[in-house]
């Protein structure tokens, strides 16, 4: 399976997408705003057996990850690729690598039996952009999602989002 497990060696270095371990948690944590607990949080609900934290590694250092939910259909939340590594397939490795996933947990079903979906803020065109070019497609569900983060300087927020649901069926 491309970039998972072995990784493909590409021109922005050996990239390979899989579980995140605690090997991976002090550099993952190492970009996140002071406090946040994101990396703490996902790696908690892998442990639980909600998701599946995947994590992309260029030359073995970290550098994005996503978690893939157990739901039925499984859902792909909170993308994300650290700002100097954006725009070299990263993104795309990790959606490819839930796929691949998602075919090993339901390894013989008629085609189009198989689903991923993930929501897309409204105002996020380039990673619906992103997505689309993989195959997803809009549905036009669309969903408010208010949630706290803890922004760059350590301070806690609420937001709330407009996500649309894109769904690849496979
Ligand atoms: C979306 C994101 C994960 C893509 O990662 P990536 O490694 O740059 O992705 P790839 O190199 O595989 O694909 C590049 C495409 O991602 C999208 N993209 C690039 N920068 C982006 C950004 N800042 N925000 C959202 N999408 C972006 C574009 O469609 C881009 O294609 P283009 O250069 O032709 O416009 C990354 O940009 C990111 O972390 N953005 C911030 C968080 C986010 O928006 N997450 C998505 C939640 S649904």
């Amino acid at each position: 399976m491309r970039g998972w497990p072995e990784g493909d060696h590409t021109p922005a270095g050996r990239v390979l997408v899989r579980r995140c371990t605690e090997a991976d948690v002090a550099a993952l944590e190492s970009g996140e705003p002071p406090g946040s607990g994101y990396v703490r949080g996902a790696c908690a609900r892998q442990k639980e057996g909600a998701v599946d934290f995947l994590v992309v590694l260029v030359d073995g250092a970290p550098v994005g990850s996503a978690e893939l939910t157990h739901d039925d259909p499984p859902e792909l939340k909170n993308l994300g690729v650290d700002e100097a590594a954006r725009g070299r397939g990263l993104g795309a490795a990790i959606v490819r690598a839930a796929e691949a996933l998602v075919e090993e947990r339901i390894p013989t079903v008629a085609v189009g039996q198989r689903a991923l979906v993930v929501g897309v803020g409204l105002e996020n065109p380039r990673a619906a952009a992103l997505y689309e070019r993989l195959g997803y497609e809009r549905t036009g569900e669309l969903s408010t999602t208010t949630y706290t983060y803890v922004d760059s300087s350590g301070i806690t927020k609420t937001a709330t989002e407009r996500d649309e649901e894109l769904i690849k069926r496979w």
